[in-house]
Protein backbone atom coordinates (compact mmCIF):
# COMPACT_ATOMS: atom_id res chain seq x y z
CA UNK A 1 0.00 0.00 0.00
CA UNK A 2 0.88 3.72 -0.23
CA UNK A 3 2.71 5.97 2.31
CA UNK A 4 2.98 9.50 0.49
CA UNK A 5 1.80 7.92 -2.90
CA UNK A 6 4.75 5.55 -2.46
CA UNK A 7 4.47 1.66 -2.61
CA UNK A 8 5.62 -0.51 0.59
CA UNK A 9 5.25 -3.71 1.56
CA UNK A 10 5.15 -4.08 5.76
CA UNK A 11 8.30 -6.33 5.97
CA UNK A 12 10.98 -7.43 3.45
CA UNK A 13 14.39 -9.33 3.75
CA UNK A 14 17.68 -7.84 3.01
CA UNK A 15 20.95 -9.61 2.52
CA UNK A 16 20.46 -11.39 5.71
CA UNK A 17 18.69 -8.35 7.25
CA UNK A 18 15.15 -7.92 7.91
CA UNK A 19 13.33 -4.49 7.86
CA UNK A 20 9.89 -3.43 8.70
CA UNK A 21 7.91 -1.07 9.38
CA UNK A 22 8.05 0.02 13.24
CA UNK A 23 4.62 0.16 14.59
CA UNK A 24 5.16 1.45 17.54
CA UNK A 25 6.34 4.82 16.48
CA UNK A 26 3.07 4.54 14.43
CA UNK A 27 1.20 7.16 13.78
CA UNK A 28 3.56 9.89 14.93
CA UNK A 29 6.64 8.73 12.98
CA UNK A 30 7.12 6.50 9.80
CA UNK A 31 10.15 4.87 10.20
CA UNK A 32 12.01 1.11 9.78
CA UNK A 33 13.14 -1.07 12.04
CA UNK A 34 16.40 -3.16 10.90
CA UNK A 35 16.91 -6.60 12.58
CA UNK A 36 20.36 -8.20 12.13
CA UNK A 37 19.55 -11.32 13.54
CA UNK A 38 17.05 -13.70 13.87
CA UNK A 39 17.36 -12.52 17.80
CA UNK A 40 16.75 -9.32 17.29
CA UNK A 41 13.53 -10.38 14.92
CA UNK A 42 12.48 -12.32 17.96
CA UNK A 43 13.05 -8.99 20.21
CA UNK A 44 10.95 -7.42 17.50
CA UNK A 45 7.49 -9.44 17.60
CA UNK A 46 7.52 -9.76 21.14
CA UNK A 47 7.89 -5.98 21.81
CA UNK A 48 5.39 -5.43 18.66
CA UNK A 49 7.31 -3.26 16.31
CA UNK A 50 6.05 -6.31 14.14
CA UNK A 51 2.59 -7.30 14.94
CA UNK A 52 -0.65 -8.24 13.26
CA UNK A 53 -1.20 -11.97 12.16
CA UNK A 54 0.29 -11.82 9.11
CA UNK A 55 2.77 -9.65 9.09
CA UNK A 56 4.49 -11.75 12.56
CA UNK A 57 3.89 -14.97 10.25
CA UNK A 58 6.50 -12.97 7.35
CA UNK A 59 8.43 -11.98 10.38
CA UNK A 60 8.95 -15.26 12.19
CA UNK A 61 9.39 -17.17 8.52
CA UNK A 62 12.23 -14.96 7.96
CA UNK A 63 13.55 -15.30 11.31
CA UNK A 64 14.06 -18.70 10.84
CA UNK A 65 15.98 -18.23 7.74
CA UNK A 66 18.67 -15.41 9.50
CA UNK A 67 18.64 -18.45 11.90
CA UNK A 68 19.95 -20.82 8.74
CA UNK A 69 22.23 -17.78 7.91
CA UNK A 70 23.76 -17.70 10.78
CA UNK A 71 24.12 -21.21 12.30
CA UNK A 72 27.37 -23.03 12.44
CA UNK A 73 28.30 -25.85 10.16
CA UNK A 74 28.95 -28.13 12.83
CA UNK A 75 25.81 -27.28 14.39
CA UNK A 76 24.02 -26.66 11.80
CA UNK A 77 20.35 -29.13 13.00
CA UNK A 78 20.53 -28.17 16.75
CA UNK A 79 21.02 -24.30 16.47
CA UNK A 80 18.13 -24.35 13.99
CA UNK A 81 15.80 -26.56 16.27
CA UNK A 82 16.87 -23.90 19.12
CA UNK A 83 16.36 -21.15 16.85
CA UNK A 84 12.41 -22.22 15.80
CA UNK A 85 11.98 -22.70 19.62
CA UNK A 86 12.62 -18.90 20.16
CA UNK A 87 10.90 -17.47 17.67
CA UNK A 88 7.45 -19.88 18.52
CA UNK A 89 7.86 -18.85 22.15
CA UNK A 90 7.61 -15.02 20.99
CA UNK A 91 3.66 -15.03 20.68
CA UNK A 92 1.26 -17.59 21.31
CA UNK A 93 -1.66 -16.99 19.62
CA UNK A 94 -1.35 -16.05 15.72
CA UNK A 95 -1.20 -19.15 14.05
CA UNK A 96 0.47 -18.16 10.98
CA UNK A 97 3.61 -17.21 13.33
CA UNK A 98 3.93 -21.46 13.69
CA UNK A 99 2.87 -22.06 10.35
CA UNK A 100 5.71 -20.20 8.61
CA UNK A 101 8.56 -21.34 11.61
CA UNK A 102 7.08 -25.00 10.09
CA UNK A 103 7.72 -24.52 6.29
CA UNK A 104 11.09 -22.35 6.77
CA UNK A 105 12.39 -24.76 9.37
CA UNK A 106 11.91 -27.69 6.68
CA UNK A 107 13.46 -26.15 3.84
CA UNK A 108 16.20 -24.69 5.75
CA UNK A 109 17.22 -28.57 6.55
CA UNK A 110 18.40 -28.66 2.68
CA UNK A 111 20.15 -25.64 3.49
CA UNK A 112 20.15 -21.81 3.94
CA UNK A 113 19.22 -20.70 0.43
CA UNK A 114 16.52 -22.61 0.91
CA UNK A 115 15.17 -21.38 4.17
CA UNK A 116 15.46 -17.81 2.54
CA UNK A 117 13.17 -18.78 -0.58
CA UNK A 118 10.56 -19.99 1.08
CA UNK A 119 10.20 -17.22 3.53
CA UNK A 120 10.14 -14.96 0.56
CA UNK A 121 7.79 -16.98 -0.81
CA UNK A 122 5.66 -17.24 2.25
CA UNK A 123 5.72 -13.43 2.37
CA UNK A 124 4.78 -13.19 -1.78
CA UNK A 125 1.88 -15.57 -1.08
CA UNK A 126 0.64 -13.15 2.11
CA UNK A 127 0.56 -10.31 0.04
CA UNK A 128 -1.63 -12.28 -2.57
CA UNK A 129 -3.69 -13.70 -0.07
CA UNK A 130 -4.77 -10.21 1.26
CA UNK A 131 -5.17 -9.14 -2.56
CA UNK A 132 -7.77 -12.03 -2.84
CA UNK A 133 -9.87 -11.38 0.49
CA UNK A 134 -10.17 -7.69 -1.03
CA UNK A 135 -11.81 -9.08 -4.13
CA UNK A 136 -14.06 -11.93 -2.88
CA UNK A 137 -15.25 -9.24 1.11
CA UNK A 138 -15.48 -6.38 -1.80
CA UNK A 139 -19.03 -8.15 -3.14
CA UNK A 140 -20.46 -7.85 0.55
CA UNK A 141 -19.94 -4.21 0.47
CA UNK A 142 -22.68 -2.03 -1.16
CA UNK A 143 -22.15 1.67 -2.15
CA UNK A 144 -22.55 3.78 1.27
CA UNK A 145 -22.45 1.40 3.59
CA UNK A 146 -21.18 1.61 6.95
CA UNK A 147 -18.78 -0.22 8.52
CA UNK A 148 -17.28 -0.94 11.61
CA UNK A 149 -13.44 -2.90 12.13
CA UNK A 150 -11.70 -3.28 15.45
CA UNK A 151 -8.16 -3.77 15.89
CA UNK A 152 -5.94 -3.35 12.92
CA UNK A 153 -6.42 -6.02 10.15
CA UNK A 154 -4.70 -3.66 7.64
CA UNK A 155 -1.94 -4.25 5.64
CA UNK A 156 0.88 -2.93 8.32
CA UNK A 157 -0.68 -6.40 9.92
CA UNK A 158 0.25 -8.38 6.69
CA UNK A 159 2.90 -7.76 3.82
CA UNK A 160 0.23 -5.73 1.76
CA UNK A 161 -3.73 -5.41 1.56
CA UNK A 162 -4.08 -6.71 4.93
CA UNK A 163 -7.41 -8.66 5.85
CA UNK A 164 -10.57 -7.49 7.32
CA UNK A 165 -9.39 -3.99 5.53
CA UNK A 166 -8.63 -5.47 1.91
CA UNK A 167 -12.47 -5.41 1.00
CA UNK A 168 -12.33 -2.08 2.53
CA UNK A 169 -9.97 -0.90 0.24
CA UNK A 170 -11.27 -3.00 -3.04
CA UNK A 171 -14.08 -1.17 -2.56
CA UNK A 172 -12.74 2.58 -2.56
CA UNK A 173 -10.73 1.34 -5.48
CA UNK A 174 -14.43 0.68 -6.99
CA UNK A 175 -15.77 3.76 -6.23
CA UNK A 176 -17.61 2.45 -3.91
CA UNK A 177 -18.84 5.21 -1.15
CA UNK A 178 -18.16 4.21 2.27
CA UNK A 179 -17.61 5.16 5.69
CA UNK A 180 -15.34 3.23 8.20
CA UNK A 181 -16.15 3.44 11.98
CA UNK A 182 -12.56 2.63 14.00
CA UNK A 183 -12.56 0.88 17.11
CA UNK A 184 -9.98 2.72 19.22
CA UNK A 185 -8.78 -0.91 20.57
CA UNK A 186 -7.53 -0.43 23.86
CA UNK A 187 -4.96 -1.12 25.14
CA UNK A 188 -2.58 -0.77 22.45
CA UNK A 189 -4.92 1.41 20.35
CA UNK A 190 -3.88 -0.66 16.71
CA UNK A 191 -7.07 1.13 15.79
CA UNK A 192 -6.55 4.61 16.67
CA UNK A 193 -3.40 4.48 15.71
CA UNK A 194 -2.87 2.12 13.07
CA UNK A 195 -5.99 1.61 11.18
CA UNK A 196 -6.95 5.08 11.74
CA UNK A 197 -3.63 6.14 9.88
CA UNK A 198 -3.93 3.57 6.98
CA UNK A 199 -7.23 5.15 6.11
CA UNK A 200 -5.60 8.21 6.22
CA UNK A 201 -3.47 7.52 3.94
CA UNK A 202 -5.75 6.11 1.55
CA UNK A 203 -8.24 8.82 1.79
CA UNK A 204 -11.15 6.82 3.00
CA UNK A 205 -13.74 8.32 5.10
CA UNK A 206 -13.45 7.53 8.80
CA UNK A 207 -14.13 8.05 12.36
CA UNK A 208 -12.03 7.00 15.62
CA UNK A 209 -14.65 5.20 18.00
CA UNK A 210 -13.89 4.77 22.33
CA UNK A 211 -14.22 0.93 22.20
CA UNK A 212 -17.48 1.41 24.17
CA UNK A 213 -19.15 3.48 21.62
CA UNK A 214 -19.82 0.51 19.17
CA UNK A 215 -22.95 -0.62 21.13
CA UNK A 216 -24.83 2.93 20.96
CA UNK A 217 -24.08 3.58 17.16
CA UNK A 218 -25.38 0.11 16.04
CA UNK A 219 -28.59 0.65 17.87
CA UNK A 220 -29.16 3.49 16.09
CA UNK A 221 -29.01 1.89 12.98
CA UNK A 222 -25.40 3.68 12.16
CA UNK A 223 -23.56 0.68 11.18
CA UNK A 224 -24.16 -1.46 8.39
CA UNK A 225 -21.72 -4.59 8.78
CA UNK A 226 -18.46 -5.40 10.78
CA UNK A 227 -15.19 -6.70 9.43
CA UNK A 228 -12.83 -7.79 11.73
CA UNK A 229 -9.35 -10.23 11.24
CA UNK A 230 -8.01 -13.13 13.30
CA UNK A 231 -5.36 -14.93 14.72
CA UNK A 232 -6.35 -18.09 14.56
CA UNK A 233 -9.91 -20.43 13.68
CA UNK A 234 -10.38 -23.14 15.02
CA UNK A 235 -11.42 -25.95 13.35
CA UNK A 236 -15.02 -25.53 13.89
CA UNK A 237 -15.08 -22.04 13.17
CA UNK A 238 -14.60 -20.50 16.35
CA UNK A 239 -12.38 -17.34 15.91
CA UNK A 240 -9.45 -15.49 18.20
CA UNK A 241 -8.96 -12.09 17.51
CA UNK A 242 -7.76 -9.09 19.57
CA UNK A 243 -9.60 -8.26 22.59
CA UNK A 244 -12.83 -6.94 22.69
CA UNK A 245 -13.90 -8.60 19.10
CA UNK A 246 -16.39 -10.65 21.61
CA UNK A 247 -18.20 -8.01 22.54
CA UNK A 248 -19.11 -6.51 18.99
CA UNK A 249 -20.21 -9.88 17.63
CA UNK A 250 -22.32 -10.29 20.74
CA UNK A 251 -23.76 -6.83 20.30
CA UNK A 252 -23.75 -7.08 16.52
CA UNK A 253 -25.91 -10.32 16.73
CA UNK A 254 -28.47 -8.63 19.04
CA UNK A 255 -28.80 -5.55 16.35
CA UNK A 256 -29.25 -8.51 13.47
CA UNK A 257 -25.82 -6.97 12.01
CA UNK A 258 -23.93 -8.65 9.75
CA UNK A 259 -20.61 -9.85 11.62
CA UNK A 260 -17.80 -10.88 9.13
CA UNK A 261 -14.15 -12.57 10.00
CA UNK A 262 -11.68 -11.95 7.20
CA UNK A 263 -8.32 -13.76 7.17
CA UNK A 264 -6.13 -16.27 5.20
CA UNK A 265 -6.51 -19.99 4.64
CA UNK A 266 -2.77 -19.57 6.39
CA UNK A 267 -4.77 -18.77 9.34
CA UNK A 268 -7.10 -21.69 9.68
CA UNK A 269 -5.63 -24.38 12.50
CA UNK A 270 -7.41 -27.63 12.16
CA UNK A 271 -4.89 -28.96 15.32
CA UNK A 272 -7.54 -26.41 17.35
CA UNK A 273 -10.65 -28.11 17.89
CA UNK A 274 -12.71 -25.49 18.98
CA UNK A 275 -12.08 -21.88 20.57
CA UNK A 276 -11.47 -23.35 24.04
CA UNK A 277 -8.05 -25.29 23.19
CA UNK A 278 -6.32 -21.42 21.64
CA UNK A 279 -3.86 -20.13 24.01
CA UNK A 280 -4.44 -16.53 25.08
CA UNK A 281 -1.51 -14.58 25.37
CA UNK A 282 -1.15 -12.35 28.65
CA UNK A 283 0.33 -9.62 28.20
CA UNK A 284 2.07 -6.54 30.36
CA UNK A 285 -0.14 -4.50 33.17
CA UNK A 286 2.00 -1.89 31.85
CA UNK A 287 0.45 -1.68 28.96
CA UNK A 288 -2.84 -0.60 30.76
CA UNK A 289 -1.96 1.35 33.11
CA UNK A 290 0.63 3.70 31.02
CA UNK A 291 -0.05 5.19 27.43
CA UNK A 292 2.38 6.88 25.24
CA UNK A 293 1.84 9.75 22.89
CA UNK A 294 3.54 13.35 21.67
CA UNK A 295 2.80 16.57 23.19
CA UNK A 296 2.01 19.87 21.13
CA UNK A 297 6.02 20.14 20.16
CA UNK A 298 6.16 16.74 18.86
CA UNK A 299 7.92 15.01 21.86
CA UNK A 300 6.99 11.57 22.71
CA UNK A 301 6.11 10.88 26.68
CA UNK A 302 4.95 7.70 28.60
CA UNK A 303 2.24 8.80 30.77
CA UNK A 304 0.20 6.61 33.72
CA UNK A 305 -3.55 6.88 33.22
CA UNK A 306 -5.06 4.53 35.36
CA UNK A 307 -4.53 4.15 39.17
CA UNK A 308 -0.78 2.69 39.56
CA UNK A 309 -1.27 0.48 42.85
CA UNK A 310 -4.03 -1.73 41.60
CA UNK A 311 -3.46 -4.85 39.59
CA UNK A 312 -4.46 -4.93 35.86
CA UNK A 313 -5.33 -7.66 33.95
CA UNK A 314 -4.59 -7.65 30.00
CA UNK A 315 -5.58 -10.58 27.92
CA UNK A 316 -4.71 -9.64 24.51
CA UNK A 317 -6.97 -11.68 22.68
CA UNK A 318 -10.47 -13.28 22.96
CA UNK A 319 -12.73 -16.17 21.54
CA UNK A 320 -15.98 -15.35 19.25
CA UNK A 321 -17.93 -18.54 18.73
CA UNK A 322 -18.52 -19.42 15.05
CA UNK A 323 -22.14 -18.91 15.61
CA UNK A 324 -21.72 -15.15 15.98
CA UNK A 325 -20.15 -14.96 12.59
CA UNK A 326 -22.17 -14.43 9.66
CA UNK A 327 -19.29 -15.87 7.35
CA UNK A 328 -15.37 -16.58 7.08
CA UNK A 329 -14.08 -14.10 3.80
CA UNK A 330 -10.53 -15.92 2.93
CA UNK A 331 -8.56 -15.76 -0.01
CA UNK A 332 -10.12 -19.40 -1.49
CA UNK A 333 -13.47 -17.84 -1.16
CA UNK A 334 -16.35 -16.82 1.47
CA UNK A 335 -17.55 -19.59 3.82
CA UNK A 336 -19.60 -20.24 6.00
CA UNK A 337 -17.91 -21.05 10.02
CA UNK A 338 -18.28 -24.54 10.12
CA UNK A 339 -15.98 -26.82 10.06
CA UNK A 340 -17.12 -28.74 6.55
CA UNK A 341 -17.37 -25.42 4.97
CA UNK A 342 -14.03 -24.59 6.40
CA UNK A 343 -12.60 -28.22 5.00
CA UNK A 344 -14.08 -27.53 1.66
CA UNK A 345 -11.38 -24.54 1.20
CA UNK A 346 -8.75 -27.10 1.37
CA UNK A 347 -10.27 -29.42 -1.05
O1 LIG B 1 -1.68 -8.04 19.24
P1 LIG B 1 -1.66 -7.73 17.78
O2 LIG B 1 -1.74 -6.29 17.45
O3 LIG B 1 -0.58 -8.46 17.03
O4 LIG B 1 -3.06 -8.33 17.36
C1 LIG B 1 -3.29 -9.02 16.28
C2 LIG B 1 -4.19 -8.24 15.44
O5 LIG B 1 -3.73 -7.42 14.70
C3 LIG B 1 -5.62 -8.40 15.51
O6 LIG B 1 -6.14 -9.28 16.40
C4 LIG B 1 -6.18 -8.45 14.13
O7 LIG B 1 -7.50 -8.09 14.18
C5 LIG B 1 -6.04 -9.78 13.46
S1 LIG B 1 -4.48 -10.08 12.85
C6 LIG B 1 -4.52 -9.45 11.29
Amino acid sequence: MKVNNQHYRTIYFDNGKVRTINQNALPFEFKWFISNSYKETCKAIQTMIVRGAGAIGAAAGYAMAQAACEAPADNYYHFLEMARYNIENTRPTARNLFFSTEKVFNEALKGKLYAIAEAERLADENSEEGRLIGEYGNNLIKDRMNIETHCNAGWLAFVDYGSALAPIYNAWDKDKKIFVYVDETRPRLQGGRLTAWELFNQGIPHAILPDNAGASLMAQGKIDMIIVGADRIAANGDVANKIGTLEKAITANYYNIPFYVAAPCSTIDFNTKTGKDIIIEQRDADEVKSLNGIDQKGNLHTVTVNNPLSDCINPAFDITPAKLITSIITNKGIVDPNENSIISLFQ
